[in-house]
């Protein structure tokens, strides 16, 4: 007789625990399929969660080259909730010749008799419950133990949202799904709203060139695009402050001054965006919070986001002109560090120009690339 398990959960997003699980209990119970069955989920479920499609595609991709292993739409198809009951009896009437079990959770387990109709599911098809050691577990159970995994979907959105590599512990092809689709992050929409009400129109305006530039930058020299848009939108988030009240945001968050910042007010838009970042739009990405920290100064050795996000600013399609602009438009698709000296250069000369103090970092940055170049 043949021997299908079903193996409902929510799969948001399916990891490569599940797959364990699947795999253990196709060996231990020597069954001939596993069907993983996503649960529908409400749509206004708190929190950052995958729509039905997507956790359904992204268990697809999991599955693709599995053997054994597969999966069905019949809890996602369902627009009422769906009661374990319902879909057990519905593959009883799919399989009638095949002797049913059905995967559980230790932590399942545990609520089991809260389960509709549980003693009649009891009689329908045979449950297993995958442990972690400790939960004891009596008959008619069966128990399979697995090694502890540490993982747990909830673990890896989190990690998602704050930028985070969790590519040890989801399958490749899944991965790609889910940055392609932004799942689980803050929603860029509601950042680019929350600026819209910050900045003036025309500042608003010169962040969405920075943010498409700093993309287009990205992509050409291999750099993390979200990241860019990311950096791009932020930088200027505390540009529209006057002096005073950066200074006193500086107290606020922390942000330590020098005697050099103290005399180019300007660019502490710069320190306290990085802040503001973090704070109020929750990026917690390091090099992100960089780019945006460097944005005007420059420093020594600036990553290769934080030199896309000087010459973006510099060079966005919104820019006046200024001297110096169609050579760094020039330079900045053929070598970022000439274009990041050039765009170094139209501000010491701006400076000069104005009349304004020079901050050292500028210069520092500017001779470190030069000095790189020279080895
Ligand atoms: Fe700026
Ligand atoms: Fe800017």
């Amino acid at each position: 007789m043949r021997k299908i398990a079903l193996f409902g959960g929510s799969f948001d997003p399916i990891h490569k625990g599940h797959i364990e699980i699947a795999k253990e209990a196709v060996k231990a119970l020597c069954l001939d399929e596993v069907i993983f069955i996503p649960s529908g989920i409400s749509p206004h479920k708190a929190g950052l969660t995958a729509s039905n499609e997507d956790r359904y595609n992204m268990v697809c991709l999991a599955l693709e080259n599995e053997e054994k292993l597969s999966v069905s739409d019949f809890e996602i198809k369902k627009e009422t909730k769906c009661y374990s009951f319902e879909t057990v009896k519905e593959f009883k009437k799919l399989y009638p010749s095949c002797e049913l079990y059905f995967i559980i959770g230790d932590d399942q387990y545990e609520k089991f008799t809260t389960w509709y109709k549980w003693e009649e599911l009891l009689k329908m098809c045979r449950f297993v419950v995958f442990t972690r050691g400790g939960a004891e577990i009596k008959p008619p159970f069966t128990e399979i133990k697995i090694p502890p995994i540490g993982i747990s979907s909830t673990e890896i959105r989190e990690k998602i949202k704050n930028g985070e590599d969790v590519g040890a512990k989801v399958n490749e092809k899944v991965l790609s799904y889910i940055k392609e689709k932004g799942l689980y992050k803050e929603s860029l929409s509601e950042i680019i709203k929350k600026l819209k009400g910050t900045l003036k129109e025309s500042r608003f305006r010169h962040t969405l060139g920075v943010a498409d530039t700093a993309v287009a930058l990205a992509k050409h020299y291999g750099a993390d695009t979200d990241k860019a848009y990311l950096a791009g939108l932020l930088h200027d988030s505390a540009k529209n402050f006057t002096d005073d009240e950066l200074f006193a945001l500086c107290d606020k968050y922390n942000i330590p001054l020098s005697e050099d910042d103290r005399k180019a007010p300007p660019i502490i838009h710069s320190y306290v965006g990085a802040a503001i970042a973090e704070v109020e739009y929750g990026i917690e990405d390091k090099e992100i919070l960089d780019a945006i920290y460097y944005h005007t100064t420059g420093s020594e050795d600036m990553s290769l986001l934080s030199k896309i996000i000087f010459v973006s600013d510099m060079t966005e399609p919104g820019r006046k002109d200024f001297p110096g602009l169609s050579e760094i438009r020039r330079l900045m698709y053929e070598d970022i560090d000439k274009a990041l000296v050039a765009s170094m250069d139209a501000t010491i000369s701006y400076a000069k120009m104005k009349g304004s103090f020079l901050h050292p970092d500028t210069l520092k940055a500017r001779n470190f690339i030069l000095a790189k170049g020279k080895k």
